[in-house]
């Protein structure tokens, strides 16, 4: 297949660069035209202490290969600082890919509140630091691509990572607004949870199933989500070992009960079954808060009187 997806003339920002999933976005970034930065803190998995060397690192690979590339050691909390390099260096920057992480694994009942802000702090405020710095640039020049990095942690939970899941899914939320707001403005954000072998991932996977889980499997999905035509926004995709799927919400098609009536908790035991059942054919895929009030607001006709006995969203019928 030709490699007909280039970003020349392109910058791209990748926080985290210097390993794992960001090195190799940066790589593949730079052997397809974009000058990129490759940010990193360089400190260990849980964040502690820092380092040039990293980004260092992954600057002279790209440059060896003939790309453009410039290291930047900032923390992602000063994004502004992050932009700045990349516009000293290349006069522009046209795509943010916030990949810059750390964990702080322990079960809630043991965890301090340094352990929770300190993930919030790099995940979720660094994401909106960079992001933030780039905005105004992005809207002046009508182009922009943002990716962020949740995690299946956020999406489904995970034993010992109550605050890694709670910022991670925080990422999708803040994916979901700015896709809204950046929209009429071409910029296009996305977020992925990727799976991949890094240093992250080292410890808690058998080596066998690391060997299938390469980073460079990740990255094709954020180069094409990235591309001036992409039309993709707002989007949640699980990526890994060659599998990409996207995501969406799943709704019952629940039960309306009476407006004008005190709802006691036993007529939602009595009606459990319906308001759990996915396989009713009732069930729809709100997209936006709109389509999501639509059940409730149909609701407000439901009175003793009228009784239609369920919330019916307009497009699906209740037989499906
Ligand atoms: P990694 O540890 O190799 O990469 C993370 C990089 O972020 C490190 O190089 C680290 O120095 C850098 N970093 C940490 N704090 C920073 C800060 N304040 N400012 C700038 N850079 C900082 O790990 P990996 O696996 O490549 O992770 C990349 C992203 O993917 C993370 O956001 C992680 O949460 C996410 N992720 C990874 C999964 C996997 O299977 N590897 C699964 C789900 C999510």
């Amino acid at each position: 297949m030709a490699d007909n997806l280039r970003f020349d003339g392109r910058v791209v920002v990748v926080t985290g660069a210097g390993g794992g999933l960001g090195k190799s976005h940066s790589l593949f970034f730079g052997s397809r035209g974009a000058s990129v930065v490759v940010n990193d803190l360089g400190g260990s998995h849980t964040g502690d202490g820092a380092s040039s060397r990293a980004a260092d690192l992954v600057v002279d690979e790209i440059r060896a290969a003939g790309g453009k590339a410039v290291a930047n050691y900032d923390s992602v909390l000063d994004g502004d600082k992050i932009i700045d390099t990349a516009m000293k260096a290349f006069g522009r920057v046209d795509i943010v890919i916030n990949n810059a992480g750390i964990l702080k694994d322990v079960s809630f009942a043991r965890m301090t509140d340094q352990q929770w802000d300190a993930i919030f702090s790099v995940h979720v405020h660094g994401a909106y630091k960079v992001t933030k710095a780039a905005w105004p640039i992005f809207r002046k020049q009508k182009f922009g691509r943002v990716i962020n990095t949740t995690s299946a942690a956020g999406i489904y939970g995970n034993f010992g990572q109550a605050n890694y899941s709670a910022a991670k899914l925080a990422l999708v939320g803040f994916t979901r607004t700015l896709a809204l707001e950046g929209k009429k403005d071409n910029i296009h954000s996305n977020v992925i949870a990727p799976i991949a072998a890094s240093r992250m991932t080292e410890t808690v996977l058998p080596p066998d199933m690391l060997a299938s889980l390469k980073p460079e499997m990740v990255t094709p999905l954020v180069a094409y989500l990235c591309h001036e035509e992409t039309t993709e926004n707002g989007s949640l995709f699980e990526v890994g070992a060659g599998y990409v799927g996207k995501l969406r919400w799943e709704r019952t098609g629940g039960h309306g009960f009476p407006i004008d009536q005190k709802l006691l908790p036993e007529q939602i035991s009595e009606k459990w079954d319906k308001i759990t059942d996915f396989e009713d054919g009732r069930a729809t895929h709100p997209d936006s808060t709109a389509e999501s009030m639509e059940s409730i607001i149909s609701n407000f006709e439901n009175t003793s009187k009228a009784d239609t006995g369920a919330a019916r969203p307009k497009v699906i019928p209740e037989d499906g």
